[in-house]
């Protein structure tokens, strides 16, 4: 059951994707082990204290990059952080641009997706306890918001709003598919942000993507098709810039804050449908 409207003192989740294995400039940092009924998330999670607020770390493919995006166990990723009492969830993700406008080095601050991941475990919810939650607007807006204002802060190269698209891979796009996701005005493509978004939303968590583009996928004819030494290419020049973001915005998102006016964080009070036990 909800039972406040503020969250006193929140706690800030980043999870990293390629090229983001850990961040600086915690105090009191520690990598911890967390075990879940669902499995072990993809790393030890590195907790600690940036200005004061409490936050929380975990590369999404482990360090040193050894878990493919169909293999992140993205439900122990998600209890793990609830677990450590985590509130809102940073999500920073390479992806590829599906727009002209969109160049590498762009930072997108997501707004939707579309899944078309086939072989992940989605949901919290099934046998015994069925529930379903409102996933009409994915991202958290009110951290969006934040994390737009503050990249624009620093300079950055920022786009508020955009569609997600999520494919399965390990392997990228066909020409073919990248066009047809384009004719659906998808922004950008990766292969990690579902279930993620929709883990976070059953969890009660704020989760808002800053997804940093590093290549134009393949339907681009004046650029190369997309291989991982361009996409490692772009992050390397842009990881700095994520890092700034990170640091920039976690002591803004911790201060005091009202209940989300998005309802996350209260997105099971109308969700549950099975009959409660007698
Ligand atoms: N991650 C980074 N670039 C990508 C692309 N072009 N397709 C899918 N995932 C990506």
């Amino acid at each position: 059951k909800h039972t406040s409207s503020t969250h006193a003192y929140p706690v800030i989740g980043i999870i990293g994707g390629s090229g983001l294995y850990d961040i600086s400039g915690l105090t009191d940092q520690k990598w911890v082990k967390v075990e879940t009924p669902w499995g072990d998330p993809s790393d030890e999670l590195l907790t600690g204290n940036l200005e004061g607020v409490s936050c929380v770390f975990l590369p999404r493919h482990g360090r040193g990059h050894v878990i493919s995006p169909t293999e992140v166990n993205y439900k122990a990723n998600i209890a793990a952080m609830k677990t450590l009492g985590v509130t809102d969830i940073i999500s920073v993700s390479a992806v590829g641009s599906l727009k002209e406008e969109l160049p590498p080095g762009t930072f997108v601050v997501v707004d939707q997706v579309i899944d078309r991941t086939r072989l992940r475990d989605k949901s919290f919810f099934g046998t015994g306890c069925v529930a379903h939650v409102s996933l009409a607007d994915p991202f958290c807006n009110r951290i969006g918001q934040i994390l737009y204002d503050n990249a624009k802060e620093l300079g950055l190269s920022v786009v508020k709003g955009g569609t997600y698209l999520v494919m399965e891979g390990p392997q990228f796009s066909t020409r073919a598919e990248s066009n047809l996701y384009r004719s659906w005005g998808a922004s950008v493509i990766g292969m990690t942000n579902m279930p993620e978004a929709a883990l976070a939303r059953e969890a009660e968590i704020c989760y808002a993507t800053v997804a940093m583009v590093t290549d134009y996928d393949c339907w681009h004819e004046d650029h190369d098709a997309v291989s991982v030494e361009a996409v490692i290419k772009t992050l390397t020049a842009n990881a700095s810039n994520a890092r700034a973001l990170v640091e920039k915005i976690i002591p803004n998102l911790g201060k005091q804050r009202p209940s989300c006016a998005a309802g996350c964080d209260h997105a099971l009070e109308h969700a549950l449908i099975t009959a409660p036990q007698k």
